[in-house]
């Protein structure tokens, strides 16, 4: 068998074997297959589409191409979140420490941002000192001691994935429903968790534009965890406008910490509906008392505290928790007025390219961020502005004329508008 033979087995629209996929995947693992050949064979998925069959013996192959760390000794379940990617979109840093105060252990590998999107790995790294690079058995150790960590993924785990996920960003082949639900679902099986809730948006700023695509990519990975003998189920949610109101790494964790001291907007809403979804599934509760316990932990102080000491453990100054000026915004600002009267429509893309110009995200994986520039909504999705209204708040260095260009074209007036709702759709294989 020759790599060459399985994409064009593909292009001929063939199903593969189990045994041309595998072959495929070692050669990517091991370096046999060059960049050219991967582009090819996800363009010809792209094009042509997978089988339920094939995607689940892909995402298995590329789960076993690496190393798969050791699920550490501790009792009770151990539970995961992910999203597919947006903007504004922090319910990682408020989640998981909700979840640790109701002493549910969470293991949570997370990303860096890329494109328009937000990564995790960077909004933590705005505690000074935070390590997100812990080595599998300071991961283990972490969940045992505090109840929770947060990092990225090892340079051994999955390294299929890496090699395809650097091809298709490159070579338009990310949205495709096979290749996400392989890449995010080879990376959930490689670790440990047994409960697994994933955030699957659809919107101007996912990568997936309609809610029915993210519904059929839920649908996949939910029955491909099912597969794999994990609880995995899904959010179906919507991004048009950035969750929450702020854009950037310092002023997201700041967002984050006032949504643990009680803070309500749409990024609380969601975070809160994910964590009561958790903790349902990883304490057999029923809805109505999963959620009493989640807002329970906020009110209490409880999950504040726990992300102070899940910061201090990884490294990271927690006195910033408790004080925002360590989370400091750039020294300049300009204040963005609306340019119509109507009701307001934010394009959430817009503003994540907007934070990428102005240096707060990356354009390629090596690229460094500034933490502190970025944007504050003034006014939220679906409220009457006048013109001449403040909308928001740019903080930038420098003059950043085409980041401001597009922070006041992500804002339209539009005479009738009413946001869609936040979660579209909960899926889940029983
Ligand atoms: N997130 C991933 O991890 N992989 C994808 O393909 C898309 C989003």
């Amino acid at each position: 068998m020759t790599v060459y033979e399985v994409i064009d087995a593909k292009k001929r629209k063939d199903e593969l074997t189990e045994a041309q996929l595998r072959f495929f995947v070692r050669a990517v693992a091991d370096g046999s297959a060059s960049d050219a050949q991967i582009a090819a064979f996800c363009m010809a998925v792209l094009l042509n589409g997978m089988t339920e069959e094939e995607c689940f013996v892909l995402t298995d192959a590329m789960a076993a191409s690496g190393e798969r760390p050791a699920r550490p000794p501790v009792t009770g379940v151990i539970a995961d979140k992910h999203s597919t990617g947006g903007v504004s979109d922090s319910t990682t840093l408020v989640l998981v420490p909700v979840l640790c105060s109701l002493g549910i252990k969470c293991a949570k590998y997370s990303g860096r941002g890329l494109g328009h999107t937000g990564g995790t790995l960077d909004k933590l790294e705005s505690f000074k000192g935070f390590r997100v690079g812990l080595t599998a058995e300071e991961f283990a150790a972490q969940i045992g001691r505090v109840g929770g960590a947060v990092a990225g993924q090892t340079e051994h785990t999955v390294p299929a994935d890496k090699r395809m996920y650097a091809v298709r960003d490159v070579t338009a082949t990310v949205d495709s429903i096979p290749l996400i639900a392989s890449s995010v679902m080879s990376k959930k099986l490689a670790s440990f968790a047994d409960v697994i809730l994933l955030d699957v948006k659809y919107g101007d700023g996912a990568f997936l534009r309609t809610a029915e695509e993210a519904v059929t990519l839920a649908r996949l990975m939910v029955r491909i965890g099912a597969r794999a003998g994990r609880k995995v189920s899904a959010a179906v949610t919507n991004m048009d406008a950035p969750l929450g109101d702020a854009v950037g790494c310092n002023a997201e964790v700041r967002e984050a910490i006032a949504v643990l001291g009680g803070k309500k907007n749409a990024l609380a809403e969601l975070s809160l509906y994910l964590a009561g979804k958790l903790a349902e599934q990883a304490l057999s509760l029923p809805e109505a008392e999963a959620r009493a316990r989640v807002a329970e932990a906020v009110a209490s102080g409880a999950a504040l505290n726990k992300l102070a000491e899940i910061v201090a453990a990884q490294g990271g100054d927690a006195r910033a928790v408790y004080d925002p000026s360590l989370l400091p915004l750039a020294p300049e600002k300009t204040v963005v007025c609306a340019e119509g009267t109507g009701v307001l429509r934010i394009a959430a893309r817009k503003l994540g390219e907007a934070c990428l110009l102005l240096g707060g995200g990356r354009q390629h994986a090596e690229d460094g961020v500034d933490h502190t520039v970025g944007i504050l909504l003034r006014k939220r999705a679906g409220e009457r502005v006048r013109e001449g209204e403040p909308v928001a708040e740019v903080y930038r260095r420098g003059a950043a004329e085409e980041a401001l260009a597009r922070v006041r074209a992500a804002f339209s007036y539009p005479k009738d508008y009413a946001p869609p709702a936040l979660v579209y759709d909960y899926i889940r294989e029983d």
